[in-house]
């Protein structure tokens, strides 16, 4: 039975299981000339997946409605009739969310399982580990002895963040929602100091407390109201990465906050988005750094792995009350 799950709705406020729909096809599939038929083993779960979901304009197409969504997945090869791919190989790509598929192989890169886990592929040697270190380096360009803050911490992008903060002898705060993800990054991150934003009254002075030389480097993977705080530590010549919004991906208002420009002029400060579909080019030293870092210990990586793929949607949607720590994946 091959299972589809389609965008029925676009959701209005938080994402609800009612926006999703399930499709069953009890037919084999077949394949052509050129083509494979693939399993799913692994999805990738992404807070921007939510934009996709909405019809506003941005950097990719919107999902359309009664069809099917599309993430990272790890997929294995069933069948081949393309001299690429054999019956057994792993493949990594944008994939639509099913538990078997046709492709033509085209944007599917190969994963060996003997080179670290299949997960690994979607979180810490694939987009959120990309974008970590991208982000990072082209627009943060750290220096070991400034000050980097990150909001998002403990999730994908954030923990590694703030990981290579360390490695490149930085001082690293972090900002998280629970008292087990502030833990966690101290003790198995080496973050230096984590704020939890949920038990703290006043972000500003937390923020300034915890950063007592300022901020050098603001890695935003949140936006709203704590990256309106972090503006009052920021030093001069500050480097503001803006590479998500999530506090804000479901709000049906515009948001309203702190005007930003004060800030930037008086500390000649940088604030800019960050599309790692953008570094493309940079891609594949990125992954061998990674892969590096992560082979020797020096980078530690951690997965919310949820079983089963019809409890896609619900790991999505908990994305937004903060149940992952690290990489969200489900294991279909
Ligand atoms: N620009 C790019 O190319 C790019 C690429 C990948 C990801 N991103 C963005 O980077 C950010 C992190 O992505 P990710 O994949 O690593 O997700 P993630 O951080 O693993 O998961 C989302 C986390 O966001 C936190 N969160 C949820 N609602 C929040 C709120 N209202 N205020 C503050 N924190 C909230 C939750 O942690 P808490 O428990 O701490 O609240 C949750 O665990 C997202 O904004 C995403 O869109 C951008």
């Amino acid at each position: 039975m091959n299972q589809t799950i389609l965008l029925k709705n676009r959701p209005q406020g938080t994402p609800q299981l009612s926006d999703f729909e399930f499709q069953k096809e009890d037919k084999d599939l077949q394949i052509s000339e050129g083509e494979i038929l693939l399993e799913t083993k692994y999805i990738s779960v992404d807070p921007y997946l939510r934009g996709r979901m909405s019809d506003a304009k941005s950097y990719v197409p919107p999902f359309n409605l009664n069809e099917p969504i599309s993430s990272g997945v790890v997929a294995q090869v069933k069948a081949s009739k393309n001299d690429k791919f054999k019956e057994g190989d792993y493949v990594s790509g944008s994939l639509e969310w099913k538990t078997e598929q046709v492709s033509n192989g085209e944007g599917l890169t190969k994963v060996s399982e003997e080179q670290a886990p299949l997960s690994a592929y979607l979180g810490v040697l694939g987009m959120t580990g990309l974008t970590a270190f991208l982000g990072l380096h082209e627009i943060g360009k750290p220096k070991a002895g400034e000050t980097l803050l990150v909001s998002g911490a403990a999730g994908a992008v954030g923990s590694v963040v703030g990981q290579i903060g360390k490695i490149l002898g930085l001082r690293v705060v972090g900002i998280a929602g629970t008292d087990e993800k502030v833990e966690l990054l101290k003790t198995d991150f080496g973050f230096d100091d984590v704020i939890n934003y949920k038990t703290t009254e006043d972000m500003t002075q937390a923020i300034k407390t915890a950063c007592p030389d300022g901020v050098d480097v603001y890695f935003d993977n949140v936006g709203g109201s704590i990256s309106d705080s972090a503006l009052f530590s920021i030093n001069r010549f500050a480097r503001l990465i803006i590479c998500g919004a999530i506090s804000v991906y479901n709000s049906t208002e515009l948001p309203t906050g702190v005007s930003v420009q004060p800030f930037l002029v008086k500390n000649s400060a940088l604030m800019q988005g960050f599309i790692v579909s953008n570094y493309a080019d940079k891609f594949p030293e990125a992954i061998k750094q990674l892969s590096e870092w992560v082979s020797k210990g020096e980078l530690k990586y951690k997965e919310t792995i949820v079983e089963g793929f019809e409890n896609t949607p619900q790991a999505f949607i908990d994305l937004f009350s903060g149940k992952n720590k690290g990489k969200m994946i489900v294991k279909a």
